[in-house]
């Protein structure tokens, strides 16, 4: 078991006294519906059974320590519930002081310290959510720790006021909705503008879900997240003078085709014209998997990879290389890139019987056109966060 393991070195380097629980929180992946949460649209994410693991102890002072499996070489890493602002050499640890913060700015002041351990079995800089999944870990435990009284969706929404405002990414809900709401075996069909969802089961038949990790590392705060997100919002500012429209989300194609000279910039007008017709591919694509129509829906995840790629302009050579790879064996139903973008990874639909011949393909393409290895993981979907021990 992972989480003994964890447990073993949070002992080791802090002691087996007192009150220790055990805790996890899922990564995510989006099936369909990219770039689209921050536009009023809809998204359609999972939870998986890789995460992050948490053992941590309430302490009776103000002292923070962390500690993360995934780099040992960092060692411990203290602070101070009364110091919780971002800085640079605070590393990964300003995500769980993130949190911490945005639980005081709403009302719920941390006064106490604590001690933690982590270990991620998501690979990190993916785009399978390792920030959203340690922001929703944290919350959760303090949720149990301090008795807090927050949902679930609190969780979420707490996790993304920290990443937006202490950790400078202007991110959308999903990441932190599909880690806190995630259910086994289902995806959440989630409507952005409102939060309204429903669960849609995931029944692929005989086809298995492939994430391929482009290995090509990236930073949502460095690459062009915000960028895209202001361009969208100027189209939409333009859109506004000539329809009476809240987001993007809210135009159908048609609409878009009618109203859309209003966007002077040619580069804003690409943009909109994904978020808007992504929004309606995700709606297309969770009335096909009602149907039982996977075709159709591994369809519209090629259409969505094409739309990142030629007018989102979101993908760069590495998910390129791993979704036309995958486009041309028999046994894949659909590929595209999943999360941001700019490197992360791709999500597939793959018979099974033909994942073998997927992971070997494409991953020899992959290293002979980009010069170093892609990695593979055939993923389950997994439950939202639990308290494990
Ligand atoms: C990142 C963000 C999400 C979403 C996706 C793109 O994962 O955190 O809010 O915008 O990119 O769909």
């Amino acid at each position: 078991m992972i989480w003994e393991e964890v447990l073993a070195k949070f002992k080791e380097l802090f002691g087996d006294e007192g009150e220790i629980g055990v805790y996890f929180a899922p990564g995510r992946v989006n099936m369909i519906g990219e770039h689209t949460d921050y536009n009023g649209g809809h998204v359609f994410p999972c939870a998986l059974t890789i995460g992050t693991y948490g053992v941590a102890r309430k302490r009776e002072d103000k002292k923070l320590r962390f500690y993360s499996m995934n780099f040992d070489s960092v060692g411990v890493i203290e602070s101070s519930v009364e110091n919780l602002v971002p800085e640079k050499e605070a590393g990964w640890t300003n995500y769980p002081k993130g949190v911490m913060w945005a639980f005081g700015e709403k009302g719920m002041k941390v006064e106490q310290g604590m001690d933690l351990v982590l270990f991620g079995n998501i690979p990190n800089g993916s785009g399978l959510s390792s920030s959203a999944s340690l922001e929703v870990l944290t919350g959760f435990i303090l949720r149990d720790m301090f008795g807090f009284e927050v949902s679930n969706q609190d969780l979420a929404l707490i996790g993304q006021f920290s990443e937006n405002r202490f950790n400078g990414v202007n991110c959308g809900i999903m990441d932190q909705f599909a880690i806190a709401m995630g259910k086994a075996g289902h995806a959440i069909f989630l409507d952005t503008a409102t939060l309204k969802y429903e669960y849609a089961p995931i029944k692929l038949e005989n086809a298995k879900i492939v994430i391929s990790s482009s290995n090509k590392k990236r930073g949502l705060g460095d690459s062009k997240y915000n960028e895209r997100r202001s361009e969208c919002e100027r189209a939409l500012e333009e859109l506004k003078k000539v329809v009476s429209i809240e987001a993007l989300g809210d135009l159908t194609e048609e609409q878009f085709e009618q109203y859309k000279d209003a966007v002077s910039e040619e580069v804003c007008r690409k943009r909109a014209k994904h978020a808007v017709y992504e929004n309606q591919r995700t709606v297309k694509a969770v009335e096909a998997l009602k149907n039982n129509d996977v075709k159709l829906f591994g369809e519209l995840m090629n259409a969505s990879h094409v739309s990142l790629r030629d007018d989102y302009e979101v993908t760069g050579i590495e998910l390129d290389t791993l979704v036309e790879e995958a486009w041309k064996l028999d046994g894949v139903i659909g590929s595209r890139m999943t999360g941001a973008g700019f490197g992360g990874c791709t999500v597939s639909i793959v018979k099974e019987d033909a994942v073998e011949e997927f992971i070997e393909k494409v991953g020899a393409a992959y290293q002979k056109k980009i010069g170093y290895a892609a990695d593979f993981y055939v993923v389950e979907i997994g439950d939202g966060p639990v308290k494990l021990a």
